[in-house]
Parts: structure tokens; sequence; C-alpha cells
């Protein structure tokens, strides 16, 4: 009989390996401790943007016309505990308020909810990004005969369907032996290894380890091209042309070497800082310092960004200048706006007196919310009307297809300020703007 899957957490993690699971034939069950979201999700509705999730959703969700009716969500943990033979634990682990450290309360209530209605011989298997040392601790929590496994999930927003249905590889942590939970999971996960995805099996620790260190090591690769872009800016180099030189070089690769505001959102940066504190708490924190370095190069972006608009306005003030954001999300194709370098700058800039209107596509409704005292526009056109500066700070499809003399035509100055190195200067210097990126002081 075909394994019965469950998924506890139902946030961007949890949905979209739900609507996953489905579509590769397994019957399943989400749950969530909020029903609002079931209650949404069971509609085959989607609460945040990200692109094909809602159709997978549709073609899965019982009661969906046309749906295949393999995918449920519930609140209830009974239910999940009877209907499971596989538990896939996707609940968030945010950073903990006022330090560095992890915060583990959803995980663990999950643990414990789940211990008191698990079936004997089912896996348990982690999918939430947790601290090394975790999943050891976790598996005392299962009742006997009930296994555990940790299944780290490499997920990018904006890609996170795909990412799910062909990942670039599983990667599957297991305690003494583990023959029975990495059988039951090759099982589960048959599709993508048929189709050449690598299986990847260690032990508890170096799973959960693999995570952290991917994350860090992205962050470093942008780190990296961005304090390049600081020494291009005093050198008068372009980082964008250094970028494409360095990249040629396989060893080193050309993804993750787009210089500009830097990395935002809900992953890495709450990622190297816990990886920190774990270390620290191992004794091993002098490893990671230099992790210490890539959080302040990134973060020290957003101040340059800040500085480029004052320098671009006179350099003295912000004070009754209209400042035009264009970018409010962390990343583009998704409506996320935790950690989000964009409106942090806009942030900044309107709490220097400046007035800033911000416009994205999909970010509104999440920026009002976070950031309720700045302007807001309904288009890019709208935003940029009357401005003095225009700041690029999300690189979405949408400016990139832009008409700089249409814009021209609204603007008070033409001067455009691109913190995220993605538009074309040449287009923009054509139709009378004053073209600006970051780390590149002469391009
Ligand atoms: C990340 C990891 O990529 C993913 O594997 C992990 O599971 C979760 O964290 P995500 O947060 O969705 O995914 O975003 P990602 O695409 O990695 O981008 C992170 C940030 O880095 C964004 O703010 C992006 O704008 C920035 N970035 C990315 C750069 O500034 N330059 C680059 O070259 C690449």
């Amino acid at each position: 009989m075909a394994l019965k899957i469950t998924v506890i957490g139902t946030g961007y993690l949890g949905a979209t390996h739900a609507a996953a699971m489905a579509e590769l034939g397994f019957e399943v069950l989400g749950l969530d401790v909020v029903p609002e979201k079931i209650e949404t999700l069971s509609a085959g509705r989607v609460p945040m943007y990200e692109p094909g999730l809602e159709d997978l959703l549709a073609k899965h969700v019982a009661g969906i016309e046309g749906s295949s009716g393999r995918l449920r969500f519930t609140t209830s943990w009974e239910e999940v505990g009877a209907f499971g033979d596989v538990h896939f634990v996707c609940v968030n682990t945010p950073q903990k308020h006022g330090e560095y450290a992890c915060d583990m309360s959803y995980v663990d209530a999950a643990f414990a909810s789940l211990a008191g209605v698990v079936r004997a011989g089912a896996l348990v298997v982690g999918k939430s990004t947790v601290p090394v040392g975790s999943a050891e601790r976790l598996a005392a929590l299962l009742p006997e005969g009930v296994d555990l496994a940790w299944n780290p999930e490499f997920l990018r927003e904006g890609f996170a369907v795909q990412d799910t249905l062909r990942p670039d590889r599983i990667v599957v942590g297991v305690r003494g032996s583990g023959e029975r939970a990495e059988k039951t999971l090759r099982e589960v996960y048959a599709g993508p290894v048929g189709e050449g995805t690598p299986f990847v099996v260690t032990d508890f620790p170096t799973a959960e380890l693999v995570k952290t260190a991917a994350n860090s090591f992205l962050a470093t690769k942008i780190s990296f091209i961005n304090a390049m872009a600081e020494v291009c800016e005093a050198a008068g180099g372009d980082v964008a042309k250094l970028a494409e030189a360095i990249g040629h070089d396989d060893r080193i690769g050309a993804k993750f070497l787009r210089a500009g505001i830097g990395f935002g959102g809900g992953c890495l940066p709450k990622d190297i800082r816990a990886f920190m504190a774990r270390a620290g708490e191992l004794g091993a924190d002098q490893a990671l310092t230099f992790l210490r370095e890539i959080d302040s190069i990134n973060m020290r972006r957003r101040g340059q960004m800040v500085e480029m608009a004052r320098e671009a306005l006179g350099g003295t003030t912000f004070l009754g200048r209209r400042v035009a954001v264009l970018g409010a999300t962390f990343k583009p194709d998704s409506d996320d706006v935790r950690d989000s370098p964009a409106l942090n700058v806009a942030g900044q800039i309107h709490l220097q007196g400046g007035q800033v209107t911000v416009y994205d596509p999909k970010g509104m409704e999440n920026a009002r919310r976070v950031f309720p005292t700045l302007g807001y526009a309904s288009s890019a056109l709208e935003a940029v009307r009357g401005a003095d500066v225009v700041l690029h700070l999300t690189e979405w499809r949408e400016f990139r297809e832009l008409d700089p003399a249409e814009l021209a035509g609204v603007a008070a100055a033409r001067v455009l300020l691109d913190g995220r190195n993605a538009l074309d200067g040449e287009r923009w210097r054509a139709a009378g703007w004053t073209y600006r990126a970051m780390g590149r002081p002469t391009a």
C-alpha cells in the first residue's frame, strides 16, 4: 500500500511540500495550528505569493472540481496520528527575540503533540532548519518504535514548487544504521531520485549542518562580491564586470555574485546568526567568526544605498525631498518582506525626513503592514511621479521592462540609482537619465 504522508506546519515550506507530495502520487494530510490557514488551503488558495503553488494545490486539494483529491488539511493532531505513515515536520524556526539563537518553540511543540498521537512503526521526518544537535534531542521525545530522520529543505522562495519537485539533492540524516528510515524515504522520493536527483545519507549532525553550511556559503558569496563592490567604488572599478570575469572560472561559478544592497529574507540572515550562536555553545565559535563579517558587510550595504541617495540629492539632507522606491520584497517573485533590504532602505530614508513612495508588484500589502507610514503608489509610474531620485531596490522583471522615456516625463529629476545592478544603464541614459549602479562608479 502506498505510504500516507502528513505535513505539519503549512507555511512556505509545508504548503509546498504537501502539494508536491500529492503531485508525486501520495495521499497527504496537512496540519496547521492556525485554523484560518487551514481554511484558506482547503479552498485551494495560498496565503502568500509563490508562482505555481496555487495551481498545484488546486490540482490536488480534495473537494475542488477536477482535483485528484489526494490532499486534505486539518487542525486535528489525532487525525494526523491515525493517518500518517510518514510525518514531515515543516514548522518555522525564527530568530529569537533579542538574541542570535534560533527559536525552537514551534518545533518542540510540534514534536510534543506528535509524540502523543503517532502510530508505532511510523517515521517522523524533520525538515525545519534547526541548530545542530536538535535531532538527537528530539528523537528522544518520540515513543519507542517510532523512527526519526532529518531531511533538510533547500527550497528558494519564488522557485519553491520547482525546487521541491526537482531538488538538486536530497539529504537524509539517520541514526545508527537507519536502514528502515532510509528505505522509507527512498520510497517517498522515488520520483525525483529516478530522475537523477542525488540522495545523500548522513548521520543526524551532518544533515543538520548541511543546511546551515549551504546557507552560510551562499551568504558568503554574496557578501564577498559586495565587499568587492566597496573596493570597486574606492578604486574606480566595475563590480559587474569583475563578477562576470571571475564567474567564468567554474571553481568560482557565476551564480550568487550579484552585487547590490545585499541579502535579506526569512532564511539567510537568521540562519547565519543562529549558526554562530550554536557554534558558540559548542565551543567552536572561532570557526565561524567570519560570518560576523559576512553579516556586517551585508548590513552595511543598506546604509551605503542610503548615502548614495543622499549624495544624488546634493549630499546633505532628505528633508522635503521626494524619493521613489521600486521594490519592497527581499527578492523578486515573492511577496515576502521579512528583513527586506529594499524596505529597510526605504524606511531609513523616510525616518530621515525623505518623502518616500514605494511600489512593488506583489509586496505592497505586506510592506504596508510592516511599514504603514511610508507612502505607497499603485504603479511604478505613480511612484516616480514628481520624484527627485528613483531607487531600484528589488529586481522584478516589471522594472526591467519599464519605459525610461515615459518615466522621464513624470520624474522631477532624472536620477536613477540601481541597488541591484539589474537595469540596462544604456537604455536609461539614452532617455536622459543619470544612471548609477552600486559598485560601478564609472560604468
Ligand atoms: C535561501 C536559500 O537559497 C535556500 O536554499 C534556502 O533553503 C532558504 O534560503 P531564499 O531566502 O528564498 O533562499 O532566497 P535566495 O534566492 O537565496 O536570496 C536571498 C537573498 O540574497 C535575496 O535578498 C537576494 O536578493 C540576495 N541575493 C542573491 C543577492 O543579493 N545577490 C545574489 O547574487 C543572489
